[in-house]
């Protein structure tokens, strides 16, 4: 839960560098329906970190420890509503290893396959 806390740090920052980075330029001879594909799946991966972040957060009963240090308060008391909340954290937490599983498959192909550098472009 600790680790997972510096995330929710972490992720609201990555989101502003995505708006604020110069975005690279699109990968030469790729077709457009691949490049919206792409687009469409990042996407859906900034929103699946962003569901397991929040239920994560939101399903845990009366706060808890931040390695040891400080209290963190979290607002609803065990019962129905963290309960759904952990079953949407299972389901994100499903959606996102999938997600990342195509994503890697993904860059594979581009990388072995069509041998256009598109590890570069993680710079
Ligand atoms: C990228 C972020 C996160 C990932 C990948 C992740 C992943 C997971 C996974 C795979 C499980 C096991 C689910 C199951 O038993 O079926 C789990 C459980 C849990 N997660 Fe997360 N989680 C994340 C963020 C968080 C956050 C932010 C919190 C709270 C601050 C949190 C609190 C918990 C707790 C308390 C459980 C255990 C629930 C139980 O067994 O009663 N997680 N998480
Ligand atoms: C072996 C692991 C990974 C590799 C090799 C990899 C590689 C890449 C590459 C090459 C890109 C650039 C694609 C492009 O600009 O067209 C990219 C983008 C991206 N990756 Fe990964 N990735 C990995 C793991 C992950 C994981 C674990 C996540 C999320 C949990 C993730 C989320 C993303 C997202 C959201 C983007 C889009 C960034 C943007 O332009 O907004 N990646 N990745």
């Amino acid at each position: 839960m600790s680790i997972a806390t510096v995330l929710i740090v972490l992720f609201p920052l990555r989101v502003v560098w995505k708006f604020v980075r110069v975005e690279p330029r699109a990968l030469p001879g790729t077709p457009g329906w691949q490049r919206t594909l792409a687009t469409g799946i990042h996407n859906l991966i900034y929103v699946t970190i962003f569901a397991v972040l929040a239920s994560g957060f939101l399903m845990v009963p009366n706060g808890y420890s931040f390695f040891g240090l400080i209290e963190i308060h979290t607002p609803f008391p065990k019962g129905a509503l963290t309960d759904e909340l952990f079953t949407v954290h299972r389901a994100s937490c499903a959606l996102l290893a999938g997600l990342v599983a195509l994503h890697v498959l993904a860059v594979i192909k581009h990388q072995l396959i069509a041998r256009n550098d598109v590890l570069r472009r993680m710079l």
